[in-house]
Order: C-alpha cells, then sequence, then structure tokens
C-alpha cells in the first residue's frame, strides 16, 4: 500500500543543498491505518504477552522491585544502540561507589536514567508536565547533561538542519524538517496523541515513535528520547502500571529493520510494515519481562532462604537481602544508612550475605569495596548478556 506521506523542501547547510521531508501529521490517512488478517492477530497476541507482563508487574511484592534494575537496563542498552560501551555492572558500581574508569559514558546512562525518572515523577505529580513538547525538552536537558551533550542544545528544540546517516547532508540517508517546521510538527504530534484517533493506545504509541523520529526535533538523543515516549505513553495510557515494557533490546536486535522500516513509512506511507515490525517487538520485549521478573523472583526467594538458615543470620541480614533489588551493587557506608544500622551491623550483614554466596567483592580494593548481586544482575541482563562484566 502506498500513501502520500509529506512533502520535500529544498534546504542549504555548510554550503550543501538537500530536499527535506515534511511529514504530514497523524493520524494515518488515505487509507487509516485498519488492523486487519495478520496485523489484527499479532495486535491480539502482543496485547496478551502485555497482559501477562503487567500481572508479573503486581505479583512481586512491591512495585519497586524489579524497577530499579528494568530502567537501568533500559537505560545501558537504549545508549549502547548510540555507541556507549557503558555496562549495567559500570553504571550500579558507580552510582554506588561514584568512581568509575569510563565517565562520559556511564554518565550517558545515568542522564537517561534521570531523564526518565524526571518525566515519570512529572506525569506523576499532581499538576505537573503533561506529554508534551515542553516534558520532552525537560527530558533531554537531563539527557544531554555534561560533557558529550555540551554542544546539542540540551532542553531546546534545534534550530539549525540536522540529517540521519552519512557524512554530510547531501549524502544523509534521511534529512528531516527545517528547523522553522519542528515546533509547528510537534505541536501537531502533541494534540494527535491527547486527541481521540481510535487505535489502541499499543498501537498509538508506536505510531508516536515514528512521528516523532520523523521530526527529529533534536540535536542529537532523538532516538533515545522517542523510545522512552514509548514506555511513557504507555504507562500514561495504563497499558501497564510500571513502566516494565522496554523495547531497546528488540530494536537492536533487529537494528537495520528498524532503521527501514521508519524510512519505508516515510518512503511509501508504510505504516502497516512499521506496526508489525513494532508489535514484533512489543510481544518479544512482554515475553523477555515476563521470563526475567519470573526468574529474580525465583533467585529471590531461594537466596533468602539461603540467608535465613545461614548459621550467623542476623535480622539486618534478611533485611539486606530484601533490600537487594532496590539496590544490587552497595557499599558498607550504603548499608548502615539504608538499613539504619550501625557500620559494624551492616558489615556483619554484607559477610553474611557474601558467606551465603549472595555477594561478591567486585572492586578487588582493600577500602571503598563494593559488592555485587551478581546472579540478579545476570539475570537482569539475560540474552542481553555480554554488556555484564564478569563478577571478579
Ligand atoms: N530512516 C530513518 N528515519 C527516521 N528516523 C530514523 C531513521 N533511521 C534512524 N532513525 C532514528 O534516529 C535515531 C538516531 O537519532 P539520534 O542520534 O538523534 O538519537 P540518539 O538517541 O542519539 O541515537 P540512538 O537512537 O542511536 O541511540 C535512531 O535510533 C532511530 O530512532
Ligand atoms: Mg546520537
Amino acid at each position: 500500500m502506498t500513501r502520500i506521506t509529506g512533502v520535500y523542501r529544498e534546504v542549504g547547510a555548510s554550503g550543501e543543498r538537500a530536499k527535506a521531508f515534511i511529514a504530514l501529521a497523524l493520524p494515518v490517512s488515505d487509507p487509516p491505518l485498519r488492523l486487519a488478517g495478520e496485523l489484527a492477530r499479532l495486535h491480539r497476541d502482543a496485547g496478551e504477552a502485555v497482559a501477562r507482563l503487567a500481572l508479573a508487574g503486581v505479583m512481586v511484592p512491591d512495585a519497586g522491585w524489579f524497577l530499579y534494575g528494568f530502567v537501568r537496563k533500559e537505560a545501558v542498552i537504549s545508549s549502547q544502540i548510540e555507541g556507549t560501551q557503558a555496562t549495567l555492572m559500570d553504571v550500579l558500581t558507580f552510582e554506588a561507589t561514584r568512581e568509575t574508569d569510563q565517565p562520559e559514558d556511564v554518565e550517558e546512562v545515568c542522564n537517561y536514567v534521570s531523564a526518565m525518572e524526571h518525566a515519570r515523577r512529572e506525569l506523576a505529580r499532581s499538576g505537573g508536565l503533561p506529554i508534551s513538547t515542553r516534558l520532552l525538552c525537560e527530558a533531554h536537558r537531563r539527557l544531554m547533561r555534561g560533557v558529550r551533550g555540551a554542544d546539542k542544545a540540551p532542553g531546546q528544540l534545534r534550530r539549525v538542519q540536522n540529517w540521519i546517516g552519512g557524512s554530510s547532508l547531501m549524502r544523509a540517508s534521511f534529512v528531516p524538517p527545517p528547523a522553522d517546521e519542528v515546533p509547528g510538527a510537534m505541536g501537531a504530534l502533541e494534540k494527535w496523541i491527547h486527541g481521540d484517533d481510535a487505535l489502541s493506545p499499543l498501537v498509538k504509541a508506536g505510531l508516536a515513535h515514528v512521528q516523532f523520529e520523523t521530526i527529529h526535533p533534536f540535536l542529537d538523543g532523538n532516538g533515545r528520547l522517542g523510545r522512552l515516549l514509548i514506555t511513557l505513553l504507555l504507562e500514561h495510557w495504563k497499558v501497564l502500571s510500571s513502566p516494565l515494557l522496554y523495547l531497546s533490546l528488540a530494536f537492536r536486535r533487529r537494528q537495520s529493520e528498524y532503521y527501514a522500516r521508519l524510512a519505508a513509512v516515510r518512503a511509501e506511507g508504510d505504516w502497516e510494515g512499521w506496526t508489525g515490525f513494532y508489535l514484533e517487538c512489543v510481544m518479544e520485549a512482554a515475553n523477555d519481562g515476563v521470563r526475567v521478573a519470573r526468574e529474580l523472583f525465583a533467585v529471590l526467594e531461594r537466596d533468602r532462604r539461603r540467608v535465613a538458615q545461614h548459621k550467623r543470620a542476623t535480622v539486618a541480614a534478611l533485611r539486606l537481602m530484601d533490600a537487594l533489588p532496590r539496590r544490587p551493587v552497595v557499599t558498607a557506608p550504603m548499608v548502615s544508612k539504608a538499613l539504619g544500622v550501625t557500620a559494624p551491623t551492616a558489615r556483619k550483614a554484607m559477610d553474611v550475605l557474601a558467606d551465603a554466596g549472595v555477594l561478591k567483592e567486585t572492586t578487588g580494593k582493600d577500602r571503598d569495596r563494593a559488592f555485587a548481586y551478581g546472579e540478579y544482575l545476570e539475570v537482569l541482563m539475560g540474552k542481553a548478556g555480554g554488556s555484564l562484566r564478569e563478577v571478579q
């Protein structure tokens, strides 16, 4: 199926000229997007997988349980699509010790976490910002904080022409709209998001992602913010009660198809092709999420029993065990603060957990030691693997 998708306008930058693409605003029209046949089946299957994930999220004793790990895993993987090398262990160790040997990569991942947390806080706060250009700008400011983002106009829609793929404007694989079109296009996207398109929230979130990427409103970070937008929309529309569905891993596994599907929407108006791809990714991500949540739950239960049965078990040791999902890498001062116990009590609790095989020292140093719940992190990263550096 071919649709008219937008218009081209000639633009110039650094002495070169090219045709920039100005997409039609959503909804998809002529013809509208209909989920029939294979697409309808995919939509139903993806919906069921997401419902199972929602259930896994409420199965655990406390909603915050998986969140800490899931959010950071997504931040690591979404940043890896951009080429960032930091691993989950690097990031968690930095959060515990404030020390790292690759400050820029770790900063980038921490910025992603901070952008996501800020946006979720705003959405949850009464009187906070809704899902809007302004909220995305605020998330962008956080994402671009520090060394690498300094010259990327943090927090602002771009004022210059950009392009994707290729070393120059003329060689680019895609030239997004001229800067003066960006505010209007973002306004139209925002209006559509809050409008009454009859498509399911799940599908709508996928379309919003494409439109956001096609507008490419920022100088950098559009991929990460566009993927974050999906997460925020799914939570906002109550598809999930907490943000447990993360698509970056599925997109990364099929990265060239991901880019090709985006390009085909612009070139041919192939929204059906995109939606099929996206729903497959949703299904994969939801199934992954369910499996990881179950495995984490099992590991935690087993280890809790081990600690409880340990001959030197203390109340503090059990409380530490219960706190680990929220902080899988810890230091002695952190534990003593979090549990409100003295340093010797904290150290004793950590000793018990180390002796029970739950915690392992990761820094190899005598002082400022950090202890990681290695197996938990391995299960969390799952097949994303390779991204978790060996513990010891
Ligand atoms: N042909 C295309 N049309 C529209 N968008 C595209 C196309 N190819 C890639 N993209 C989007 O552009 C993003 C890259 O843009 P940008 O560098 O601003 O984002 P980023 O967050 O820094 O990078 P990344 O997504 O690689 O982490 C890709 O992730 C993808 O979402
Ligand atoms: Mg980039």
